[in-house]
């Protein structure tokens, strides 16, 4: 039998348990042995590899996290440990390894890839962050936008009980896609993003002109990276004249149940991994767009910008130019 192994690098997602029970149960199905690698390239490193079985994987479907662990390696970056870790993978007899991770975990692929001819390499773009050049969708992101939209929807009722404005901080390091998407399906008042400049002043004009009219609380989603959430508050209280509160979501957006979504996701990107590999692919990582899937060049998916899909982002300028405003009545 041939050998296959799968490893979880990076921030977990919601869905990477549903993704390992897939790679178990399509790797029998395809007559290959799956093997699990704990804590990422530091496991790899550190040989945590175990050959899997159905049993790992029974009743892990609804489980978010990853049951194999994950990590972020420094030692990775160095060409004698990526040795150890291709030597630790060969000592197994492993011909296919896949990675659940994001692009900082597909240049470490890259690197393995380029530094070995005997093993084939697949990514799967996995992080909440949704910012992988080459794909519309990451796993793990229906679920932390469907956390966020529950964190929101609470926060509205204490919100609206008590008159005051929240700024709403969402994760997304660089890339403001949590942000604007829950911005967009949560109702709220402001959104600042990075990909969209924002002018304070205009909201201040329209804000000042709907608490006159009777609005008694607004709704701010401010994305991670501009660190302005503190600011913004104090900007609702000086000028919008309105007593506010921060909430930084953090690491719950990261967790819990996945959704039907995320399962579905989970199922196709692994199949998808497991086909390209049989098919003699040896360095690609899967992606997801209009509806369909293709294998991209790991190079072309680690080493590019992600940049939100441009209808979104029209539709996030739109907010931002407070266009809704004119036609609102409170
Ligand atoms: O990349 C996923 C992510 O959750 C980012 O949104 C966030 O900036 C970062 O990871 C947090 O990392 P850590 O879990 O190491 O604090």
């Amino acid at each position: 039998m041939r050998n296959i192994a799968i490893l979880c690098s990076g921030g977990d997602v919601s869905g990477m348990n549903a993704a390992l029970k897939r790679f178990v149960e399509y790797s029998f199905d395809k007559g290959l042995t799956p093997y699990f690698v704990e804590h990422g390239f530091e496991g790899l490193i550190d040989n945590k590899i175990y050959r899997a079985s159905y049993s790992d994987v029974a009743g892990i479907i609804s489980r978010g996290g990853t049951k194999i662990y994950t990590a972020r390696s420094k030692r990775f970056l160095e060409q004698k440990y990526r040795e150890l870790a291709l030597n630790n993978l060969r000592s197994h007899g492993i011909e296919y390894l896949i990675v659940l991770g994001g692009d900082g975990s597909f240049k470490g692929m890259q690197k393995l890839s380029d530094e070995s001819e005997d093993i084939g390499f697949s990514g799967i773009p996995s992080t909440i962050d949704n910012d992988i050049a080459g794909t519309e969708y990451c796993l793990g992101v229906d679920t932390a936008l469907n956390i966020i939209r529950t964190a929101i929807d609470a926060i509205r009722d204490t919100a609206s009980s008590f008159g005051r404005a929240f700024v709403i901080e969402t994760m997304g390091r660089e890339c403001g896609y949590l942000a604007l998407v829950s911005a967009l399906t949560c109702g709220a008042e402001m959104c600042l993003i990075p990909e969209i400049p924002y002018d304070l002043n205009r909201y201040k004009k329209h804000f000042k002109k709907q608490k006159e009219e009777g609005r008694a609380y607004f709704i701010a989603i401010v994305s991670e990276s501009l660190q302005d959430s503190e600011q913004t508050a104090k900007w609702f209280e000086d000028e919008v004249g309105i007593e506010s509160r921060v909430t930084v979501l953090g690491h719950i957006q990261r967790g819990g149940n996945p959704t039907v979504y995320d399962r579905l996701m989970a199922f196709k990107f692994v199949t998808h991994a497991i086909d390209g590999l049989l098919e003699g692919e040896k360095s690609s990582v899967v992606c997801y767009n209009a509806g369909g899937f293709s294998r991209q060049k790991i190079e072309n998916v680690a080493f590019k910008k992600y940049q939100i899909n441009s209808e979104l982002l029209k539709f996030g300028k739109e907010f931002n130019a407070l266009e809704k405003y004119k036609v609102q009545k409170v």
